[in-house]
């Protein structure tokens, strides 16, 4: 099983696509209907000109609903919106359905095999060819359990049909991709063929499973790197005969100009498998790099197995590896701690959702990875929803890096000792296919530089049994990256450490102080999924999906619960923690704009308070190691949990993320009033000047500090301290502006607060798994009583050269004596008013000081003209260029 080509878009009728060993083709699409809806001869269906007229035409990868949205029985735009989701009859998804291809074949030359390979079903499936039947669900269970069926002996010279009966998936008792409380259930719980299924031909030996090891372990040992690579490959004979083939592989250098070919002869016994494992040493070998810390060299492979005749037997599909290191150990405070190619690796990264459909567009992962790097983080976390290999290809090209691992909160953790799952007691088959499924996934993202780490358990850790079938699943597809027992520090099996990861909350709002507290999910440790649970998307985005009555319940009925948000009976159905917070902060809301204004402000400082609290903490005594935001996106349009709303058009959330996780930046300590200078980068040092301004509500300039200070890569020191701000403040509040600049006076960061005179103040005893109280709020609503101040703004076209983006230099002034406070730009289509996605601006939601100038670049995919909008406070939209 060879991952690369199973997500092939180009598809060739399959008579053409599979004429010699070595072809594999994707089954193009297919007919699917209920199992309500036919008649219950499947042996009659799964033969070859059965009239499937009045079923549904789907692609190659579907859940039933996804399917369904495809053929235009319903229409994605009306199930997101509001609660109609909840209008679906479940009934129609609790029988199974079926997936039915049919394709004509030339006859089979002697010796010559011909395979259906799965990737995973859900929640099972029956499988038949021609009327035979070639598994039972007893067999292909398990969504991600992937299985090479041999239908030689049942090939038809002409048509030929496959009909695939997927049972409906039980989060309870199936190993499959649940939701737990990220969002409503799907209504068909992700059943059916939600990834493509292959077709192969090969002689009467096959080659699978390439993997790749190196001893390859630091950047440190020299500038030219010689490296001892070993490839493994798994051959199967499946013919009569002891047969001698020959393993042919080729490596390219990332730039094609290099070529190393390698060959070993192996004899098989009839039926008989055997690994092959060649080795080769690279001299100048080109080390892979995550994103801001180099760049991202893949190796081309090539795999083929020949009889002694020279006849190609099968090839392996090309696939790219990449060079590098990645290790985990647990510090001194029993801290999870990674390691890429020897360098201190500190996680910033954000929960993955995939869609609620499991539908798979690779251009917008591409977007929503730019999204990912344009933030600043350097890793996303797949809790139990694993990908398709494009993902982990686009992942290598960009430089991302993926901790993946098993889910919580259902069948994945049905362990004795987890009174929190609800799933079903595993038996014998469950472990089966836990192990099947590791092997699969393993053997998927064996070779992708961009893979950080798999996590065996979430919220718990794996049995005993479990364990054991995981890590040899693992090892025997060599996994060469850490393994993790779970998200959490509850507890771990004895054949791996603790994990060094807490869980310890928040999910829900918490003040941006919080951060720089010494429990919970503060500022130490790797926190594996923790935030103040903020998202909250634009009013343009929210009126995509919300109903008139649930925007008034929003901003009006502040303890309302939101079809959007988690599931009713979930501590995450409303925003009664963060309404609170929102209205004694920031005051009451007094309309549905002026609540979406205000809850940008929220959304800002939360994201950027954790961030940069991770940031400044990378080396104190107790280390901030990592942190996952919880979380990045959502699986469909929803209120919270995400930095980056579902129709990727960013808001406040984004943005203190942003602001936050500059590779160089400065950043204010709310609790200990300190400044830290920050640097991310594995190289970058120097002198840096540190300029401080405190200005007034009203433009008083309060204070003027500077510093100067040596930076220091990977590493965060403590510059100036500020405590004489509450002092300043008498009472009342005022901005804090940062700016960072370099010995060029190039600006490196610039960095804007409002600050009280006195801080949130938690009660951490109170605290629970997902909150900290918070027994007195920080006061800004004199923000309400600014001034609205007006800004010379303009915006026009830059030649930047970027495939496919239009660049535009937007320049603000701010000619008044207050301080314009938290303006938000926008690019619209200039005849819908819609806003224009993907989109990447310098900076946004931004403040300017009194006679401050600003110049902020925006790259936006314009194909229809553009035009750029401004808003002051929850003013009215300005334009302010077009082009
Ligand atoms: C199902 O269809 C097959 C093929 O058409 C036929 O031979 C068989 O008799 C049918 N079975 C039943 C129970 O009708
Ligand atoms: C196929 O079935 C449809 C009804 O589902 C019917 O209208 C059509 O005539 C059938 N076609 C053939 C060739 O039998
Ligand atoms: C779905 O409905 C929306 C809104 O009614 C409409 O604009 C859109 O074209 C529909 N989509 C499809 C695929 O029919
Ligand atoms: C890997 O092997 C090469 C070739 O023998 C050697 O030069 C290099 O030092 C080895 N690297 C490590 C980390 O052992
Ligand atoms: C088999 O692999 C060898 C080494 O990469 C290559 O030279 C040869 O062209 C390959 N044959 C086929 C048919 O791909
Ligand atoms: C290889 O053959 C053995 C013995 O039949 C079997 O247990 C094992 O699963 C096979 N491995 C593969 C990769 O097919
Ligand atoms: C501005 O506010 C400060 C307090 O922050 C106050 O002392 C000063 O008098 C005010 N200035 C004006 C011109 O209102
Ligand atoms: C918050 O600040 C405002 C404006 O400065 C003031 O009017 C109000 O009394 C303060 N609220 C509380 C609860 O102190
Ligand atoms: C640019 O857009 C075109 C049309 O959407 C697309 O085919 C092409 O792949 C894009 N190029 C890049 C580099 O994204
Ligand atoms: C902003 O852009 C304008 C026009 O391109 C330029 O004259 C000015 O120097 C820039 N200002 C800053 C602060 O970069």
């Amino acid at each position: 099983m060879w991952p690369s080509s199973w997500t092939s878009v180009f598809l060739l009728p399959l008579a053409e696509a599979l004429q010699s060993p070595g072809d594999r083709a994707t089954i193009a699409g297919w007919h699917l209907q209920s199992t309500q809806a036919v008649n219950s001869n499947l042996t009659a269906w799964s033969l070859p000109h059965a009239n499937v007229s009045s079923w549904y035409r789907v692609g190659p990868r579907a859940t039933v609903l996804a399917g369904l949205i495809q053929s235009g029985v319903y229409n994605e735009s009306d199930l997101f919106y509001s609660d109609h989701l909840a209008d679906l009859r479940e009934s129609d998804f609790q029988v199974p359905w079926l997936y039915r291809e049919e394709f004509a074949l030339p006859a089979l030359p002697p010796n010559q095999h011909l395979f259906l390979i799965t990737h995973g079903i859900s929640s099972k499936a029956d499988i038949f060819f021609n009327g035979i039947q070639i598994a039972s669900s007893d067999f292909q269970r398990g969504s991600y359990v992937g299985v090479s069926y041999d239908l030689t002996p049942h090939v038809f010279v002409g048509s030929n049909a496959v009909l695939i009966k997927a049972y409906p998936t039980n989060y309870h008792e199936d190993l499959a991709l649940g939701w737990v409380d990220w969002n409503p259930h799907p209504p068909d719980s992700g059943m059916g063929v939600w990834r493509a299924v292959e077709l192969q031909l090969t002689g009467p030996v096959s080659i699978s499973s390439p993997r790749i090891t190196t001893n390859f372990s630091s950047s440190e040992t020299g500038e030219s790197t010689a490296v001892i690579i070993k490839f493994k490959a798994d051959v199967k004979n499946h013919g009569e005969f002891s047969t001698d083939v020959v393993i042919m592989g080729a490596i390219l250098s990332p730039d094609l100009s290099r070529r190393i070919d390698l060959a070993q002869h192996v004899q098989l016994p009839p039926y008989s498998n055997s690994t092959v494992s060649l080795k080769t040493t690279l001299n100048d070998a080109q080390i892979w790099w995550p994103a801001a810390w180099g760049p991202q060299p893949l190796y081309q492979l090539s795999l083929n197995v020949s009889l002694l005749s020279g006849a190609i037997s099968d090839i392996a599909p090309s696939a790219r590896f990449g060079i590098r290191n990645v290790a985990s150990t647990l510090n001194a405070n029993n801290d999870v701690e990674y390691t890429i190619n020897g360098h201190r690796f500190q996680v910033r990264g954000a929960g993955y959702a995939p869609d609620i459909f499991l539908r798979f567009d690779i251009e917008r992962v591409e977007y929503i990875f730019q999204y990912v790097l344009d933030m600043g983080l350097n890793t996303i976390r797949l809790e139990g929803k694993q990908e398709h290999p494009a993902f982990f290809e686009l992942a290598d090209r960009m430089g991302l890096m993926v901790m993946a691992g098993w889910e919580c909160c259902d069948k994945w953790e049905a362990w004795t000792y987890n009174e929190e799952a609800p799933g079903a007691q595993w038996h014998d088959e469950d472990y089966i296919a836990a192990y099947e499924s590791m092997v699969h996934e393993a053997e998927m993202m064996q070779l992708h530089p961009s893979l950080l780490a798999f996590l065996v358990g979430s919220d718990y850790w794996p049995d005993e049994r479990a364990t054991q079938f995981y890590l040899s699943a693992l090892h025997r597809m060599d996994w060469p990256n850490p393994i993790i027992a779970s998200a959490s520090k509850r507890g771990h099996p004895s054949q791996l450490p603790e994990s060094g990861m807490k869980m310890d909350g928040p999910y829900d709002w918490v003040p941006p102080n919080y951060w720089y507290g010494k429990l919970f999910g503060a500022a130490f440790g790797f926190g594996s999924e923790q935030g103040a649970g903020v998202g909250t998307p634009e009013l343009p985005s929210l009126q995509s999906f919300l109903s008139p009555s649930d925007l008034k319940t929003l901003w009006s009925n502040l303890n309302g619960g939101q079809y959007h948000l988690s599931p009713e009976g979930s501590d995450f159905h409303d925003r009664k923690i963060y309404n609170t917070a929102l209205s004694r902060r920031y005051g009451s809301p007094q309309s549905l704009e002026d609540y979406i204004y205000k809850a940008q402000i929220m959304d800002y400082e939360a994201t950027r308070a954790e961030f940069e609290a991770f940031a400044a903490r990378q080396n104190a005594s107790h280390q901030a190691t990592g942190v996952i935001y919880w979380m990045l996106n959502s699986a469909w349009p929803s209120l919270h949990w995400q930095l980056l709303p579902y129709d990727l058009r960013p808001a406040g959330a984004y943005f203190g993320t942003k602001v936050a996780s500059r590779l160089e930046h400065v950043v204010h300590d709310y609790e200990s009033r300190s400044v830290y200078l920050i640097n991310h980068s594995l190289e970058s040092s120097g002198t840096r000047r540190i300029l401080v301004d405190l200005v007034g509500v009203n433009g008083t300039q309060l204070l003027r500090r500077e510093a100067t200070a040596e930076t220091v890569p990977l590493a965060s020191k403590k510059v100036l301290s500020l405590l004489e701000i509450p002092t300043l403040l008498s009472g009342n509040i005022a901005f804090l502006r940062l700016v960072l600049t370099d010995d060029l006076n190039t600006i490196l960061s610039r960095n804007i607060y409002w600050v009280s005179t006195q801080n949130d103040i938690l009660d951490w005893d109170r605290s629970n798994w997902y909150t900290t109280p918070v027994t007195t709020y920080a006061n800004f609503t004199a923000l309400g009583q600014m001034q609205v101040v007006k800004l010379e703004a303009t915006a026009a076209p830059i030649n930047n050269a970027l495939v496919n983006l239009t660049s535009i230099e937007v320049t603000l002034e701010n000619q008044a004596d207050v301080p314009a406070f938290f303006i938000r730009l926008a690019v619209v289509d200039p005849s819908t008013r819609e806003e224009l996605t993907p989109v990447f601006w310098s900076d946004n939601y931004v403040t300017l000081f009194p006679r401050e100038r600003l110049n902020l670049t925006v790259n936006v995919r314009a194909t229809e003209g553009w035009m750029v909008t401004m808003r002051v406070a929850h003013g009215e939209e300005q334009v302010i260029g077009r082009g």
